[in-house]
């Protein structure tokens, strides 16, 4: 059959009524049938052929050489997009597939086999088969119809004879091993946990548990798809994946997380915002996940951009070590783009946690005087109370009497003597009398009349001031109230990391950075302080300063 005058595939894709058969058929006319791991589901599905025009399979075969999708367009046009969301049928923008492919061909260099979980119409196998030009290219689909267009676009490209389609799930879908690595790329579908089944969510637990990890009920199915690609992987294998942003923050995302930092070996995140639309029929944040099994790199790297050009910016990106983010629940924040440092600087939060001092809720009644006089000796412990007391000590605070006493009862006073528990029974009916007990801090506490001070902190800085803050080493294990932060090591350092970072922060943080008040006042939130730029720990210890 001749191709009308006035017809374009577009025309055909949008008069024409589309069924499944005729596109089943086209991708039959293509040579899907050509490429390894026919299934009965596939053989079912283009029993009955319809006629397929030439110019229709002509003009498929151009666009696809051409570096396009037909037959994925076609399909989102035979199935609505709720139906689709519902299958979790999106297809990447092959600017997006393409930078993913590309970084992953330049950080891994040529894998022996490179497989989709999800293949849809095989936008990176097609793509990465011209990248790897000797990779086997494995493509896994729950769906007949997508799988078939699969086939259709790789025979189309040249790639049939060493592709092979999987129609099955992901999670249990027969894949074997290869010599070589295995780059596992692509989108897997993202489906929320009320369209998983009971037994594949028992599934998540088990297998997870089988990794020492937990697992949430709640989490969607690219969840699923990261375990099992956890478990299927062999050391050296590597992969990189675009999903949903939100396992970053989500308490269902921690199983993401740990295998990240864990048995996935993730080394790098590139977060993308709605605004570049990523996933074109859902405004959602994506994450582009890198990893490498079996690595357990010291830094990651993590980056955030609004634009699809902007995965090409590479200012933007920050190192963050590793204990970081085993240590924070939540992990968007630290995409956002740090300032940049002289070479091997890092920002502090990298060293240390940084905490604000507890509040007391009454100064006046839980700073020791005579009010207090008879209580044990053990609840008094020496706290830093003003800020001048920091400054007051210059680079080292070492002696803990200068200070005065906060009194820090524990919750259970079961464990004074009866003696002890007289003299604090009279001091908390006096706390009472005042209405200690009635006020906003106490009355939110477990148990009121108990502060709970944090532990020493081996660093104490001031955060609010018309001066930069003062940081002081404490070797007088002094505890601290909320006018000080404490600046808590990720790890043990050593002596001369604290002393070399206190004598660079003393020097070189600027009254600039923080965040300035009406009248001068600067003032350094606890996230604020861990943006600042210090040196690495290995340049603290060769002995860098300011
Ligand atoms: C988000 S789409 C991505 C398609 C293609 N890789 C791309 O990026 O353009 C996910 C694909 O996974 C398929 N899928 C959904 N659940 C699956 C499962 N349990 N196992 C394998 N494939 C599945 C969907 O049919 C869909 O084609």
């Amino acid at each position: 059959m001749k191709r009308p005058a006035q017809h374009t595939l577009f025309d055909f894709l949008t008069d024409t009524e589309i069924t499944s058969e005729k596109l089943a058929s086209l991708a039959v006319a293509l040579g899907a049938r050509s490429v390894a791991g026919w299934s009965d589901a596939e053989q079912r599905l283009t029993r009955l052929l319809v006629p397929v025009e030439d110019w229709l399979v002509e003009e498929s075969i151009q666009k696809i050489k051409a570096g396009e999708d037909p037959l994925g367009e076609y399909f989102c046009r035979l199935r609505s997009a709720e139906e689709r969301r519902d299958q979790g049928a999106t297809y990447t923008p092959f600017r997006i597939a393409d930078w993913m492919i590309e970084r992953a061909a330049e950080r891994y260099g040529p894998p022996a086999r490179v497989v989709d979980p999800g293949v849809g119409s095989a936008r990176f196998l097609g793509r990465a088969g011209k990248i790897f030009p000797k990779a086997l290219l494995v493509g896994v689909e729950i769906d007949p119809l997508p799988a078939l267009l699969a086939r259709a676009s790789l025979a189309t490209l040249g790639l049939g004879n060493r592709s092979q389609i999987v129609l099955a799930d992901y999670r249990d879908a027969p894949l074997g091993r290869v010599g070589g690595r295995t780059l596992y790329i692509g989108n897997p579908p993202y489906l929320r946990h009320h369209q998983i089944t009971p037994a594949w969510k028992r599934w998540l637990t088990e297998e997870s548990r089988k990794l020492g990890l937990d697992a949430s009920q709640l989490a969607g199915l690219h969840v699923h798809f990261f375990l099992s690609t956890a478990q299927r992987a062999s050391p050296g294998d590597v992969g990189v994946f675009i999903t949903a942003a939100e396992w970053l923050d989500v308490n269902y995302g921690k199983l993401v997380r740990d295998l990240f930092l864990g048995p996935l070996g993730g080394q790098r995140i590139d977060v993308i915002e709605p605004t570049a639309e990523p996933f074109p029929d859902a405004a959602s944040t994506a994450a582009i996940t890198f990893f490498e099994t079996g690595a357990q790199p010291e830094q990651v790297i993590l980056r955030r951009v609004a634009t699809i050009d902007g995965l090409g910016d590479v200012s933007k990106e920050r190192v963050v070590r590793r204990e970081r983010l085993e240590a924070e629940s939540r992990w968007t924040h630290l995409t956002r783009a740090g300032q940049k440092g002289p070479k091997g600087y890092v920002e502090l939060g990298e060293l240390c946690r940084v905490h604000r001092g507890q509040v007391t809720g009454a100064n006046k009644f839980w700073i020791a005087g005579e009010h207090s006089r008879d209580l044990p000796a053990n609840v008094f412990y020496p706290t830093v109370t003003k800020a001048r007391e920091l400054i007051r000590a210059g680079k080292v605070l070492e002696d803990a009497a200068v200070l005065r006493r906060v009194i820090d009862l524990p919750s259970d006073l079961d464990v004074f003597d009866a003696d002890e528990r007289k003299a604090v029974n009279r001091f908390l009916t006096n706390a009472k009398k005042l209405q200690v007990h009635e006020g906003y801090v106490a009355a939110n506490r477990r148990a009121w009349w108990s502060v709970r001070l944090r532990e020493p902190a081996p660093i104490l800085a001031t955060y609010m001031a018309r001066r930069p803050p003062a940081f002081v080493r404490n070797r007088a294990d002094a505890r601290h109230i909320n006018i000080a932060h404490g600046l808590y090591p990720r790890e043990d350092f050593g002596e001369s990391v604290l002393s070399n970072l206190v004598d660079y922060l003393s020097t070189s943080v600027r009254v600039a950075e923080g965040r300035t008040y009406a009248g001068g006042l600067t003032k350094f939130e606890p996230r604020e302080m861990e943006r600042l730029m210090v040196p690495s720990p290995e340049l603290l210890r060769e002995g860098v300063k300011a």
